[in-house]
């Protein structure tokens, strides 16, 4: 029986699970043996592999975090890496990987397939950056956990006429906090797209305190620049490069309670919007992404991805998914501008 090899890559991810699930069973419909690879492309270097069957698989879906656990390990930081790669997929006598991740995770996959791996990738990322696809599974978690945080912070805001600052993940893009931010009738947000002109963000706040509300919520997502910085918690970058952001939402709630003399508190939501369960739309993309993915390698399609596009599921190269990330377009950020108040 072929086999036909899963690994999660990158930040766990609600729905993650899901995927699993969904490449799991349809590689048994297929006639094909599913392995997991645990810790990502760690495992594909320790050759640390095991036979996933449907008991692996029951009640998964309604899990968060990924069963397979998961690493930020990047193989193609030198060629003898990548070389064993190559050698241990071999040796586990694979036919196919799926690799399900953000644009690291698939950054590695597209090289990897470039150099000979049978590969197929799954668009994976709370932070919903990765182009190619209409949304990654995850976001839509984290979108309403943030968003019931907002919900929650508003009822304290009120009843102590205070700013609330919310710092929300998203990295270099600024759609968690711009979803969350006006589904949870955020006063203003902040994301990277867009330079704020503080003095604006505070005559808002002033116009809205001195007028017909004496609480403000602000979303800010934790990429967003603040006096032309962006905010890092530590100056350490991992395998693929990336620094650790954080802690422009406290700069900001000190920089509003001083322009403006009202109590302002901050909250960091960070790992928060990544844990726990899926919602239905996270699990329902997340399942047909990995019936897909197995559909993909039956057809032989490598190096390409599975991708939503309206309702439907469709392919696109994987290239198409890691070379651009994919922003919040000020067309829509403006729009969304007009609730600022
Ligand atoms: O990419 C997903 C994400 O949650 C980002 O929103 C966040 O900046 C980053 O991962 C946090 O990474 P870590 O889990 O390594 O702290």
């Amino acid at each position: 029986m072929k086999k036909i090899a899963i690994l999660t890559g990158g930040g766990d991810c609600p729905g993650l699970n899901a995927v699993i699930t969904g490449v799991v069973r349809r590689a048994e419909v297929d006639g094909f043996q599913a392995v997991g690879i645990r810790r990502g492309w760690k495992g594909m270097l320790e050759c640390d592999s095991y036979d996933l069957s449907l008991k692996d698989i029951l009640g998964i879906v309604r899990q968060g975090g990924t069963i397979l656990h998961t690493s930020r390990t990047n193989p193609c930081k030198s060629e003898e890496l990548m070389r064993r790669v190559l050698e241990n997929f071999k040796k586990m006598g694979l036919h196919a990987l799926v690799a399900v991740g953000g644009d690291d995770t698939l950054g590695v996959a597209k090289k990897m397939f470039e150099a000979g791996l049978p590969t197929v990738g799954v668009p994976k990322t709370i932070d919903n950056d990765l182009s190619g696809t209409d949304r990654t599974f995850g976001f839509d978690t984290a979108v309403n956990i943030a968003m019931d945080a907002l919900d929650r912070l508003t009822t304290t805001a009120e009843s102590h006429e205070r700013v609330m600052v919310v710092e929300i993940m998203g990295r270099h893009a600024g759609w968690i906090a711009l979803w969350a931010g006006l589904a949870g009738a955020a006063s203003y947000i902040l994301t990277p797209e867009v330079k704020t002109d503080l003095s604006d963000l505070c005559a808002v706040l002033k116009k809205r305190h001195e007028g017909y509300a004496q609480f403000s919520i602000v979303a800010i997502a934790e990429g967003a620049e603040l006096g032309g910085d962006v905010l890092l918690q530590t100056e350490e970058r991992d395998a693929f490069g990336h620094v650790r952001l954080g802690g422009v939402g406290e700069r900001l709630a000190a920089e509003i309670e001083k322009r403006t003399g009202y109590e302002t508190r901050h909250v960091v939501l960070g790992h928060l919007q990544r844990g726990g369960s899926p919602t239905a739309l996270d699990r329902f993309i997340g399942l047909r992404f990995g019936v897909h993915a197995v559909r993909l390698i039956a057809q032989g399609k490598f190096g390409s991805m599975v991708s939503l596009r309206g309702n439907d599921i469709v392919s696109v190269p994987l290239s198409d998914a890691v070379d651009k990330l994919r922003t919040v377009p000020r067309e829509l950020y403006e729009e969304a501008s007009i609730f600022f108040v």
